[in-house]
């Protein structure tokens, strides 16, 4: 099969765009606020900024100097490096599919909450509006129920958005299409948080949030939330930066680049804290109630409390659509990253060219998705599969491939001296150190501990039949899927793609 030479990111400037828009999406403005109320309030800051220096900003650089140096997506350059590794490269790759799967359905959902925002169509009760006439969720999971054709149309519209770009590819397709989304979600939610902060009670909100329980540092399951957290939040673990940077030029700057990406990201979650806790504040003030009465976690928040106050305010209606716009452009550039992650590892393995690669493996995805998640049920489906995947998918693979790479195969050496060649900023021991010992031992403690209170209690409350079947075989699925894509006899293509072959753009480069 002819080789086709790799595509390339146009410029760094597009490639940083992309790698913001893969890291800044449903993890930073819904999941952060509550993550961060719940764990200490302004206390979770240290756990969270020593998280991110100590496994975030490392593992970027890490997975930054894999896909550059190997020119491959995940399962390709593991299997460079030694063969049985391919498995944890298909592992992620499975976690990829899994979460796209999801994550659409949450856009698709943001999608139809700008409509409703105009004209407050959830009446007086927001919950009951999300539970009942929208998802139509009974009050417990079963399996075979019926299809909510409100959730099933935005959610073909997302799938017809995301493979749309891909198709296009990484230059004309990915890079253009974040050059777009970017600037025009930082507008977005700069207008909301300037908004937010002028309303009355903001200043009770960032107090509730801000802060600090200092006693809460002392409890194990701050630090582990935090490391997870940034986990999530950097799309790191599941593959999407190796694959990313498949795409750069042999002189690009990673360690700069991890940098500027691992501080935006944060700098962003942080106005996302900000904005939705003065949002808060405004609704807490306005009810006569404490913040910690209006804050709901994850769901709650952004589908039931903001609703609940865009009825409360005056232009509420274009905050909603301000707010429900971000979520929705946020999300679709992270999407577009998780899906990229499925496309390329196939193309890598058997020289599929884009277009086909998209449509078929991307539309495989898009087809779980559209028939699983519309449905009665999906909801707690939906709840199941993101707690197991980011549990025992992405914080595990993550291990696993650290200690392979890092004390079996012993690259960690090579991967320094290969991002220092081209970079201003030179890695230390302490990159090492953080990758080689804190990263693993805290990942090993947050197995333990998350494992304990699976067994200590049922996620949830749900019955251990539908955490069986919604939850671990999920998470177990994906890792018995990796393995069985490493053995399976794939066509001849990818696999003996010239690790040295250059791009046109890659020699203009030197
Ligand atoms: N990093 C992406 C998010 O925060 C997956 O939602």
């Amino acid at each position: 099969m002819a080789e086709q030479p790799r595509e390339q990111w146009a410029t760094r400037a597009g490639f940083l765009l992309a790698a913001i828009g893969s890291a800044v999406g449903l993890g930073n403005i819904w999941r952060f606020p509550a993550i961060a109320y719940e764990n200490g309030g302004g206390a979770f800051l240290l756990p969270y900024l020593i998280a991110l220096l100590s496994a975030g900003i490392p593992l970027l650089i890490m997975e930054y100097a894999i896909g550059r140096k190997y020119r491959l997506s995940p399962p390709a350059a593991l299997r460079r490096m030694a063969r049985p590794a391919e498995a944890i490269g298909w592992w992620q790759v499975a976690i990829s599919f899994v979460i796209a799967t999801y994550y659409a359905v949450i856009i698709a959902w943001a999608v139809r909450y700008v409509g409703f925002s105009i004209g407050r169509q959830w009446g007086d009760d927001p919950e009951a509006f999300l539970f009942g006439e929208f998802l139509r969720a009974p009050e417990a999971p079963s399996f075979l129920d019926g299809y909510v054709p409100g959730v099933f149309w935005p959610l073909i519209i997302v799938w017809a958005v995301v493979l749309f770009v891909l198709a296009f590819g990484i230059r004309r397709g990915i890079e253009r299409a974040n050059k777009i989304f970017i600037p025009l979600l930082f507008v977005l939610f700069a207008a909301l948080v300037v908004r937010a902060l002028t309303l009355d009670g903001a200043a009770t909100g960032l107090d509730a949030l801000f802060s600090p329980n200092w006693s809460e540092l002392g409890n194990g399951s701050v630090w582990v939330a935090a490391y997870g957290q940034i986990f999530f939040s950097l799309s790191i673990g599941f593959g999407i930066m190796v694959t990313y940077a498949s795409y750069l030029g042999r002189r690009a700057d990673l360690t700069g680049s991890a940098m500027v990406a691992g501080f935006a990201n944060s700098s962003f979650e942080l106005l996302a804290g900000i904005g939705v806790f003065a949002t808060l504040g405004y609704l807490a003030t306005a009810s006569g109630v404490g913040v910690e009465d209006v804050a709901g976690a994850g769901i709650g928040l952004a589908f039931v409390a903001f609703p609940a106050v865009i009825s409360e305010m005056p232009l509420g209606a274009l905050f909603g659509v301000l707010f429900f716009s971000s979520l929705v452009i946020a999300g679709l550039s992270s999407l577009i990253s998780i899906v990229q992650v499925v496309v390329s590892a196939v193309q890598d393995r058997t020289g599929m060219r884009r277009v086909p690669a998209v449509l078929g493996i991307g539309g495989l995805v898009a087809l779980v998705s559209v028939l699983l998640f519309p449905t009665e049920s999906g909801i707690y489906l939906l709840d199941a599969s993101d707690h197991f995947i980011n549990q025992y998918g992405i914080a595990l693979a993550a291990l696993v491939g650290l200690v392979v790479i890092v004390w079996v195969l012993r690259q960690l050496p090579s991967l320094q001296r290969d991002a220092d060649a081209t970079s201003a900023i030179r890695l230390g021991h302490w990159w090492r150190i953080c990758l080689g010992v804190i990263t693993p031992l805290v990942l090993g403690w947050m197995m333990v501990d998350s494992l304990r209170s699976e067994f200590e209690e049922n996620y949830e409350g749900y019955s251990t039949g539908f955490l069986l079947s919604a939850g671990w075989s999920v998470a177990i699925g994906a890792l018995l899927v990796g393995c069985i894509l490493t053995l399976m006899p794939w066509p001849a293509g990818g696999e003996d793609i010239d690790l040295d072959m250059e791009s046109p753009a890659d020699r203009k480069d030197r």
